[in-house]
């Protein structure tokens, strides 16, 4: 259980929302078992046949809790709920939609391309900076985003941090509409309740057909362990270092 996370079931659509909005969204460990549970359990309740990913306050989410990163990289914590919550994002059956009505940073971003239906604000930003934090992708983002938009645009967004509006992703085909700010919850909603009213194994079966779960989870491995590591380095202390002293970062000093 997390304060941070809301559950609402209504129609047939579990919506599951970010409700941190003072911390803009970012994820907690606690957040991240919340939803992973709400996600688990939604794939045997049979009242639940669509999962809706909503969030409160301006941001979508600002990606991991940058403190949480911190503790466990200085082994003050230990295992980053995260891998697990992107596990079972690959491995859910039921169809996903996600409101993105704001910012959408790392895992913010990196979730969508495991959800089936993707309604974005047009002045959504859309982030993977992971090279900024000495990190690498997550959530087999690594192979699914070139394989979305290219390899040029999605090193750019890895290594550069460039972000996407809302209306850019929906034209790569991110996602399925960017609308104006304040219809995107409601399009999301909409879009959820008249996939819960199709026949249901066979919007199950059809996602099937179309993933290739067991690479992903492959894929979600290979990234996971490289990421545990860069989690311990000395690039990603200074970039944690310096997010918390709200200042830029120095790599100088770091070498290949
Ligand atoms: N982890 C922990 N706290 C975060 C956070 C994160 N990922 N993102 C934002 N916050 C906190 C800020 O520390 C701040 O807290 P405070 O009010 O106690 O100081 C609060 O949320 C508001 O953020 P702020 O930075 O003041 O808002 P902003 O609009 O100027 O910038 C962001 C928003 C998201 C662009 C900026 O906070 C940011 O770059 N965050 C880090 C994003 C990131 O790298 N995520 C990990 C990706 S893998």
């Amino acid at each position: 259980m997390s304060e941070h996370i809301r559950l609402a079931e209504e129609d047939g659509v579990l919506e599951i929302t970010f409700a941190r909005p003072d911390k803009k969204n970012a994820l907690t460990n606690a957040m991240y078992d919340a939803a992973r549970e709400a996600l688990e359990s939604a794939q045997t309740n049979k009242a639940a046949r669509v999962v809706l990913f909503t969030a409160e306050g301006s941001a979508f989410t600002a990606g991991n809790d940058l403190a949480e990163f911190a503790s466990v990289a200085n082994g003050r914590a230990g295992e980053l709920k995260a891998h697990r919550f992107i596990e079972v994002l690959a491995r859910a059956e039921k169809p996903i939609v996600a409101a993105v009505h704001g910012l959408a940073v790392g895992v913010g971003t990196t979730m969508l391309l495991h959800c089936d239906l993707v309604y974005v604000a047009e002045t959504a930003k859309l982030s993977t900076p992971f090279v900024n934090l000495g990190l690498v992708p997550e959530a087999a983002s690594s192979m699914l985003l070139p394989a979305h938009i290219g390899h040029v645009r999605a090193f750019a967004m890895f290594a550069l941090g460039e972000s996407l509006s809302g209306a850019e992703a929906a034209a790569l085909g991110l996602a399925n509409k960017a609308l104006p700010q304040d219809e995107v919850v409601a399009t999301a909603r909409a879009a959820a309740r008249t996939l819960a009213q199709k026949p249901a194994r066979s919007v199950v079966s059809t996602k099937r057909l179309m993933r290739n779960a067991a690479m992903l989870l492959t894929r979600i491995g290979e990234e996971s362990l490289i990421f545990e590591k860069c989690l311990k380095s000395d690039e990603a202390q200074e970039a944690l270092r310096a997010f918390a002293e709200r200042r830029q970062p120095d790599f100088s000093r770091f070498t290949s």
